[in-house]
């Protein structure tokens, strides 16, 4: 089963192959898309490497690669730091100080390899060729495509960072099956999102039972539902690669105060977690403001609950403050006025700017109060 998705960015395009049971053809394919190197530089983790680096390893020896260097991360988000960056260009460099045996950079793992990995690859000597091989479904349908590839620094999240396209995107969705529970649910709020503000006919689809079907993990209905959602980033990413035009802002739904909350929560809560709490409270603004319907809200919250994700994370109001903070830094706010991506319909969205601070304020409180509502 696999699926082709091209990224349309002229010079720059590359496909998104999406399979399953893959990883071992990982090396032919490399080969038959142009990668000729010899060198390759695995970054990953070890919980992923201990699953997957062998079956990496071999296929790439048949390929013909004769030097293979891995370098592990640490397994989460705490890990996606300026430390842990440089230590990963400290072994480029150790392990391939000679400008004409660059190696191939391939990302094997989640959106946090991708993400470090991706900034690495992008600065090491002003830019070495890098594939990733996202293996959570988070990485799959949203960080593993579009070319973002950052840190969080100064607790900030992504704030030093690059845009960067792979040569290649090689997913293997067999890889899922050794995810934990609550990392595939994490993944499904970024599909939930492309259907909520990008795709009327998958929020129709994911409501109609393929969300049980996806975290089922029955093998079509993944190949089907990960491609689609790339198609949709990749058709925005196309329009805006470089987050110029307000149109790649759509992907922030949910984001905006989802982000604040993962930062100030400590990674308490994963990002597809941080982000269901944002995209219902993004959902709560845009009713409020007549943007949306109250039947939209119940169909979105519905589904994230369906998706076993939180509407709200209760009992924390002393999260207020630090959201605040972290908001502020928001990349879209500019010189004192916010900007949020709201939803208006299933598959639809208005960004809107300059929202009282005061509902801000009252959303964010509803999402970390006491009691839900409270
Ligand atoms: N660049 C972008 O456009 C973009 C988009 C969305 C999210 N992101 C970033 O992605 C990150 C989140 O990514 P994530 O949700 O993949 O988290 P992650 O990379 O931390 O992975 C989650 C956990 O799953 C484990 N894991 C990964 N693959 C596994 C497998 N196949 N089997 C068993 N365990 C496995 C990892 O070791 C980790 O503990 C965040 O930092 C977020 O900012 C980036
Ligand atoms: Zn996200």
């Amino acid at each position: 089963m696999s699926t082709r998705v091209e990224v349309a960015l002229g010079p720059r395009s590359y496909p998104v192959l999406v399979q399953t049971h893959c990883l071992p053809q990982l090396g032919a394919t490399l080969r038959t898309h142009g990668l000729a190197q010899t060198n390759a530089f695995v970054l990953t983790n070890p919980d992923v490497a201990a699953l997957y680096f062998s079956t990496l390893e071999t296929s790439l020896k048949n390929a013909g690669f004769q030097r293979i260097v891995r370098h592990d991360i640490p397994a989460s988000e705490e890990g996606k730091n300026w430390d842990v960056f440089s230590a990963t260009c400290a072994a480029l460099l150790e392990h391939f100080p000679d400008a004409g045996a660059s190696p191939l950079v391939l990302l094997l793992g989640g959106g946090v390899v991708g993400d470090l990995g991706g900034f690495a690859a992008a600065v090491y000597r002003r830019g070495v060729p890098f594939v990733q091989i996202p293996t959570t479904l988070l990485a799959a349908v949203d960080s593993s495509v579009g070319g973002k590839v950052a840190v969080n620094f100064g607790g900030v999240k992504n704030i030093m960072g690059a845009f960067s396209q792979p040569r290649l995107v090689f997913c293997d969705l067999a890889t899922l099956k050794t995810l934990s529970p609550r990392e595939l649910r994490s993944g499904t709020a970024e599909i939930i999102k492309y259907g909520a503000v990008c795709s009327q006919s998958l929020f129709d689809d994911l409501e109609a039972g393929a969300l049980e079907k996806l975290l089922a993990q029955n093998p079509e209905t993944l190949v089907d539902i990960v491609a689609r959602c790339v198609q949709l980033k990749a058709n925005v990413v196309a329009q805006d690669e470089f987050d110029k035009l307000g149109i790649r802002n759509v992907l922030n739904f949910g984001h905006t105060i989802g982000h604040a909350l993962e930062l100030s929560a400590h990674y308490a809560l994963t990002h597809g977690e941080a982000i269901s709490i944002g995209m219902a409270a993004a959902t709560r603004l845009a009713l409020q403001l007549g943007l949306c319907d109250a039947l939209f809200q119940t169909r979105l919250e519905a589904l994230l609950l369906r998706a076993g994700l939180p509407l709200s994370y209760p009992g924390h109001p002393e999260l207020f403050e630090p959201m605040l903070r972290a908001l502020q830094l928001d990349k879209k706010f500019r010189n004192g006025k916010n900007l949020f991506v709201l939803p208006t319909a299933p598959g639809a969205w208005k960004q809107v700017e300059d929202i009282p601070w005061p509902l801000v304020h009252a959303t964010m409180q509803e999402a970390i109060a006491d009691k839900p509502g409270a």
